[in-house]
């Protein structure tokens, strides 16, 4: 068997993490360097369970994507049969509050990692079946209305700094393309839920909250729809496309999962009246608060991934609600992780165990 070595960038955060797992569970052949700077969101007790023979095959690099000296490193070091760029600033509502972090990791993070892996490949210095995977969002499409899908043909037009960030780094991956026919792959997916996602995003956050019988804030009317994806078919479409798909295509990723916010909310409530029973019969729906709206809040993201499906052969294959009654049960039964990362406990840990963080 063939040893593969792969850079993954931001592999301690929600997608990463759970596609190192994947990835190390489904391809024996792979070894995973983890690049990743441990940001707010980065969490590397995250492979405090990997099965002992995924774990050999798994080394964490505590460091950034913008640090061009320690690409190179190891880039020289590993030779990397390729690279699976994840590593961002990923939440909406922190680029409405913060918007410089987002052009900085997202734009100038994106075009160094592309600059150094571009020097050694153009170099012959990586094997040929190089590539550079870059992952991206549908949110880059901006808002649909009540109709329609994202095509990979739609034109960008992004709302929020989260997403003119990250389709800004889409246009230079795309550009590393056709200007220096670096095998570059695009890949723009829908809202992923399940296992190891910060509570700053809708889903969890309506876990914990419930759990805490704390109020559940739901923007506007609750009426935007996203389109869900649980986060291990969005793995599998990413070793997928990493391996099959075209150099220089985008591929849309999606889960037919259409859902508005509101639903996903009472769908939550009333698992927790069913199931985990905690409070009274039927009463958690009243701790629904609408709340605010999200300035330049996009209305609805639906994905058309029929080019995924008809040339590489991929489709989702969790369902929405049985996927989402994993998730609660994964948050209910991880206690430990949900209250070092809530309490700022792991934050320390980082700190003392890597000497630094960032922000
Ligand atoms: P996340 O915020 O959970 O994780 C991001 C990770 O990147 C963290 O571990 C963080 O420490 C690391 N990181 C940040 N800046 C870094 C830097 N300068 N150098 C190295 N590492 C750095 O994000 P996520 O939800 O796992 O998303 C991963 C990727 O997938 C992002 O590029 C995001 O745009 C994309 N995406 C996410 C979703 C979703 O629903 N979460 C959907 C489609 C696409
Ligand atoms: P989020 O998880 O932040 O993902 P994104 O903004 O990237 O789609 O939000 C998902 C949806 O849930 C979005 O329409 C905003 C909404 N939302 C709430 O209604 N309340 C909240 O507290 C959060 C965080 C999000």
């Amino acid at each position: 068997m063939m040893k593969k070595n792969i850079l993954v960038t931001g592999g301690a955060g929600f997608i990463g993490t759970n596609f190192i797992y994947h990835a190390l569970k489904i391809r024996p052949a792979w070894q995973i360097t983890n690049l990743d700077a441990l940001t707010y969101a980065g969490n590397p007790a995250n492979f405090d369970n990997l099965p002992d023979e995924s774990a050999k095959r798994h080394m964490f690099v505590h460091g950034d994507i913008k640090d061009k000296n320690l690409i190179n490193k190891l880039f020289k070091e590993k030779k990397f049969n390729g690279i699976i760029h994840f590593a961002a600033q990923s939440h909406v509502d922190r680029s409405i509050q913060d918007p410089e972090i987002f052009v900085d990791t997202n734009i100038v993070g994106t075009q160094r990692l592309l600059d150094a892996s571009y020097r050694y490949w153009k170099d012959s210095f990586l094997p040929a079946d190089f590539r550079f995977l870059h992952v991206s969002t549908d949110e880059v499409y901006g808002s649909l209305g009540k109709n329609g899908f994202f095509t990979e043909t739609t034109p960008y037009n992004p709302s929020s700094p989260y997403s003119a960030s990250k389709a800004a780094s889409d246009h230079l991956v795309r550009a590393y393309f056709k200007t220096y026919d670096f095998p570059t792959l695009i890949t723009n997916c829908s809202n992923n839920y399940g296992h190891y996602q910060f509570p700053e995003k809708f889903i969890p956050l309506m876990i914990l909250n419930l759990l805490e019988q704390k109020s559940l804030p739901v923007y506007g009317n609750g009426e935007n729809v996203r389109d869900w994806l649980y986060v291990i078919d969005h793995c599998d479409a990413l070793v997928t496309v990493f391996e099959m798909g075209k150099p220089g295509e985008t591929y849309n990723i999606g889960g037919n999962s259409e859902r508005k916010n509101i639903e996903i909310a009472h769908a939550l409530c009333d698992f927790f009246d069913k199931t985990v029973k905690i409070y009274a019969e039927n009463s958690s729906r009243n701790l629904i608060r609408f709340v605010k709206d999200r300035p330049g809040h996009d209305l609805r993201y639906a994905i058309d991934a029929s080019k995924i499906k008809e040339e590489l052969g991929w489709t989702p294959k969790f369902s929405f609600e049985k996927a989402l009654e994993d998730t609660v049960r994964w948050y209910l039964s991880n206690k430990k992780w949900v209250k070092s990362v809530k309490s700022g406990e792991y934050r320390k840990w980082i700190k003392a165990s890597y000497g630094k963080t960032y922000l």
